[in-house]
């Protein structure tokens, strides 16, 4: 015997002309409002909701569904432009947005728990709107290829993975995060993009690129690495920073760069690489590092190197200017075999190369002190990005002598 509800849900089918559509389906898949209109009577969907690429221009979800255990799914859709639900409080899964062309408004104003954030090529979507609190809970979180300026609303506290690139109209990125356990990557972006991380305490890596403005006043560890590439702000401060764990410290190619300061960090746990900060006219920010656990690499346009702290560098050390250090190098060069366990391969003032990275020792360019290790050699014909893996190896390789 059919039974009323089968009844029912067979009628309703008939009257949106479509097949009928079940909380419990798996997984529950939308292709028009009729559907939306029966899925937005379930409180509760236990596996995926998938919005068909026919789907749309308009989706709600209407305001009992609370929470979708599985992910939810918009793929490939080029109609839809408005996708809302006021109740949604929790996405288990993932919230994957991939590939929505025509998407210009995305609400869920009741949303707080996400497993991951996964959005690709949302090219016509300005800023995704989300009630207060907004997004608290994401274990990762990947933003790329969009027209969002902001990402307020996503106000997560502890994360694992956070990558954001390629939003070429981003400008804003103010995060509440406090800690973050495995990577951070921002590149691309708006030409004139603020990072704000007023209450970063620790994170395992991060590498940021073309940035404009930076602040982590809070951050005191950073357990694996943080490198700046090719970014164009022109003061750095960590005010807080005393610990590099394991990994390295990187600046290059920052072009606008006038000072770098982290006035408290005693640690670099692997390599140590300036490069090619044209503006950077001292190396005077480092007042308190002692211990580098890898090699110091350092290549510019500063008169100036002050590192009065050191006590210990496992690595080799390298300082090549476009001006003139002979003061510093007197200095520096008494600390090679002691303190600086790799020796001080090479340091050198007046070497117009010295920006090119390219520049070795045995270019002759400059006025050489001899002297080179191997890994300035191999410098030769490296990249940047090489280099700053050589810095890293170089202190592998003095730590196994
Ligand atoms: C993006 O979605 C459109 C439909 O809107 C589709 O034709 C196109 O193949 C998709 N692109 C990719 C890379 O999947
Ligand atoms: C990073 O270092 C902080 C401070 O020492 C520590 O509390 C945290 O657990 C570390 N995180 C990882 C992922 O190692
Ligand atoms: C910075 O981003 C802009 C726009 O995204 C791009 O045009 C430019 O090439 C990037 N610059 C660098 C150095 O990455
Ligand atoms: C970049 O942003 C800052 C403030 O956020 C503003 O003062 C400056 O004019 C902007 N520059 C450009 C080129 O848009
Ligand atoms: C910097 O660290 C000190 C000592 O741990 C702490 O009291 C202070 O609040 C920190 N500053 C910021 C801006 O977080
Ligand atoms: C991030 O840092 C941790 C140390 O906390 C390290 O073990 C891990 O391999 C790093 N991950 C990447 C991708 O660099
Ligand atoms: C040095 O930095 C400038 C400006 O950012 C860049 O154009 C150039 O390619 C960099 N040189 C190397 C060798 O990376
Ligand atoms: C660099 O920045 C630090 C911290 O803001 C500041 O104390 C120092 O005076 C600055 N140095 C120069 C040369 O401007
Ligand atoms: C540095 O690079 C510039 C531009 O590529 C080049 O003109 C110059 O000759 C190079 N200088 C040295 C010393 O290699």
């Amino acid at each position: 015997m059919y039974s009323k509800e089968l009844f029912a849900v067979a009628a309703l089918g008939f009257a949106s002309g479509a097949a009928a559509v079940g909380c419990k389906d798996d997984p529950v898949v939308i292709r028009n409002q009729q559907d939306a209109d029966q899925v937005a009577k379930c409180s509760t969907i236990p596996h995926d909701l998938v919005l068909d690429t026919s789907a749309g221009p308009a989706i709600d979800l209407g305001s009992t569904l609370t929470e979708i255990q599985g992910s939810l799914q918009v793929n490939n859709n080029g109609l839809i432009q408005t996708l809302s639900c006021e109740s949604l409080k929790t996405i288990g899964n993932t919230f994957q947005l991939h590939n929505l062309t025509s998407l210009t408004s995305l609400m869920f104003t009741g949303l707080e728990e996400v497993g991951s954030i996964d959005w690709i090529t949302l090219s016509k979507l300005p800023e995704p709107t989300f009630g207060e609190p907004g997004i608290t809970k994401a274990q990762s979180i990947m933003v790329s290829d969009t027209f969002i300026e902001n990402l307020n609303g996503l106000n997560v506290q502890n994360v694992a993975d956070m990558n954001i690139n390629n939003n070429h109209r981003l400008t804003l990125f103010s995060t509440s995060i406090k800690t973050l356990s495995n990577v951070l990557l921002v590149n691309d972006n708006g030409l004139n993009l603020t990072m704000e991380m007023p209450n970063l305490e620790w994170i395992a890596n991060m590498t940021i690129a073309n940035v404009s403005s930076f602040s982590v006043p809070s951050l005191k560890t950073v357990n694996g690495s943080m490198r700046f590439d090719s970014n164009y702000f022109t003061d750095f401060l960590a005010a807080n920073l005393t610990t590099i764990q394991d990994g390295d410290l990187s600046f290059v190619s920052n072009p606008d760069l006038l000072n770098i300061s982290i006035p408290l960090l005693e640690k670099v746990g692997g390599g140590f690489t300036i490069a090619n900060n044209t503006a950077l006219g001292k190396v005077n920010g480092f007042g308190s590092l002692k211990d580098v656990g890898g090699a110091i690499l350092m290549r510019g346009s500063f008169d100036d190197i002050e590192l009065n702290a050191l006590t210990d560098v496992v690595g080799t050390a390298q300082f090549i200017s476009t001006e003139d250090i002979s003061t510093s190098c007197k200095k520096l060069q008494s600390l090679s075999g002691n303190v600086v366990q790799g020796t001080v391969t090479t340091c050198r003032g007046n070497d117009a190369g010295a920006n090119n990275g390219t520049s070795s020792d045995d270019s002759g360019s400059g006025s050489g002190s001899g002297g080179n290790g191997e890994g300035a050699a191999s410098l030769a014909s490296a990249s940047m990005t090489t280099v700053v893996t050589l810095a890293t190896l170089g202190g592998l390789v003095a730590a196994f002598l």
